[in-house]
């Protein structure tokens, strides 16, 4: 099928906003299963970015006469979410979570980078613009997650069989 480039770009604003919302949830998810202070302060920290990558989209969906439901109803999911995931699965999935991370972060890095290539032929160079930053945090998490598959190893295993 094709479309106009102005409603191919619509489209994708509209899928990229979805994944946003859902990669905030997921970061509900992680965060409540996290112990680890580092991973879990990186998690947070993604998320704040998370939001606002959210909210910037929708400035721009905003601008093509666009409404896509609001980055303020992001905040209620974070109570459900918690009292949802007991404690004792704390620690249980260090590394599961940095390889979804690690996924997810991919699948946003592509997204905005098919993003900006549509805004740039629709003639939006804000949204190209949009992209480009939104695009640079993600590559910032996964490099983040990348860097540590080690340690996300040793979470999981009795501290006598760690890493030096
Ligand atoms: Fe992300």
């Amino acid at each position: 099928m094709t479309t106009s480039p102005s409603g191919q770009l619509v489209e994708a604003l509209k899928d990229a906003h979805a994944m946003e919302v859902n990669a905030f949830e997921d970061l509900e998810s992680m965060i409540a299963t996290t112990s680890d202070r580092e991973f879990r302060a990186a998690l947070e920290a993604h998320r704040r970015q998370t939001y606002e990558h959210a909210r910037r989209l929708e400035e721009r969906l905003a601008d093509h006469g666009e409404e896509a439901s609001s980055a303020k109803d992001l905040g209620g999911t974070l109570k459900a979410t918690a009292k949802a995931f007991g404690d004792e699965l704390r620690d249980a999935k260090p590394v599961k979570n940095a390889r979804d991370g690690y996924a997810a972060e991919h699948a946003e890095i592509g997204a905005y980078a098919l993003l900006e290539q549509i805004a740039v032929r629709a003639g939006d160079a804000r949204t190209a613009s949009v992209a480009r930053e939104n695009r640079r945090d993600e590559e910032a998490m996964a490099a983040w997650i990348a860097d540590r598959w080690d340690h996300f190893v040793d979470l999981t295993l009795d501290p006598g069989t760690r890493a030096a």
